[in-house]
């Protein structure tokens, strides 16, 4: 299968490198030109639109922001749909709302295109070995099809059901990061504030049943300061908008996850939205001191 891809950021970049690693033909496209450059160098075809892509590719996945920019390079101008050819399959890696997803997958149901959502766990590191989770929601028979390809691009693939399901599950995933980052952070605050090296707080949490990827990786890096993003700290805090969205229209108001949206949301209000989301321990630390 031909692929393409639309959108090439932090994520959408290193998945692209890795599907042209493994030896497949693959046609990209992105607003900003310029971040296709390392792809173009690595052998991929540059498209000048999303309809360009679709033209030239059986499979099509899109990895932009928000269900907005989705919706845009699906169904705007020069767009994935308006590229559309028999047995087209557009799948979205996009972290969006499961309700956006189904009207997106309605749309193209419409059109004629097959549309799997197929959000991912796991950071550019693990993109580009290929080592993503993937949750795929759509239609069993199209999953089969590209299940291959999926599994090129994670090492763990889980079909959940019909579109929707998938990006539920990686909204509730997305929680648990952002829960994680600012446990975390205040662990290592207090641990400071009562003069111990955040290290030996890392050693005996790593040591215990509680320890996470984050405590054992991630957290390493932000004590020293290291901030250079994987995945930044403003689209954790759409996640959170996303998710808060989300529980409201299941009817759900989850206490904690709008209290962490705030927090997030003033440290993006403070000039942190471009790093890496774990900066919001340096949020924290400064906000925790008692005035
Ligand atoms: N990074 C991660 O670890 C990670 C992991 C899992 C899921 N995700 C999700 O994957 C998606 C991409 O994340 P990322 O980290 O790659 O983000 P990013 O580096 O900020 O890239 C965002 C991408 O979306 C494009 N975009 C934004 N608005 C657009 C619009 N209106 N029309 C067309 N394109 C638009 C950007 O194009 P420009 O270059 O022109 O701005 C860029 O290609 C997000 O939904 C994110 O939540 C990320």
């Amino acid at each position: 299968m031909r692929i393409g891809l639309v959108g090439t950021g932090l994520l959408g970049n290193a998945i692209g490198l890795n599907l042209l690693k493994r030896g497949h033909t693959l046609t990209v496209y992105n607003r900003t030109k310029s971040k296709t450059a390392q792809l173009e160098q690595n052998g991929a075809k540059i498209a000048r639109s999303p309809k360009e892509v679709s033209e030239n590719s059986d499979i099509v996945f899109t990895v932009v922001k928000n269900a907005d920019a989705v919706k845009k390079v699906a169904f705007g101008d020069d767009c994935i749909a308006c590229g559309k050819h028999d047995g087209l399959i557009v799948c979205d890696i996009s972290t969006i709302n499961p309700i956006s997803s189904r009207e997106i997958a309605q749309e193209f149901a419409n059109r004629g295109v097959l549309f799997l959502d197929t959000p991912v766990m796991g950071g550019p590191n693990v993109a580009i070995t290929g080592e993503l989770v993937m949750m795929v929601g759509g239609d069993k028979q199209t999953f089969e099809k590209c299940k291959k390809i999926f599994e090129d691009i994670a090492n763990k693939v889980f079909y959940l059901g019909p579109n929707g399901t998938a990006h539920s599950i990686k909204l509730a995933m997305n929680l648990q990061i952002a829960m994680l980052a600012l446990a975390i952070s205040e662990g290592i605050t207090l641990a400071r504030g009562a003069k111990i090296e955040p290290e030996v707080f890392l050693q005996i949490l790593n040591s215990t049943y509680f320890k996470t990827g984050m405590s054992e990786n991630k957290a390493y890096k932000m004590i020293k300061g290291d901030y250079a993003p994987t995945f930044t700290l403003t689209n954790l805090k759409k996640d959170l908008d996303t998710i808060n969205e989300a529980a409201k229209a299941f009817g759900l108001s989850l206490p904690m996850a709008t209290k962490a949206n705030q927090v997030y949301k003033d440290a993006e209000d403070s000039g942190f939205g471009e790093l890496d989301y774990t900066v919001i321990l340096d949020y924290l630390e400064e906000h925790s001191k008692s005035k």
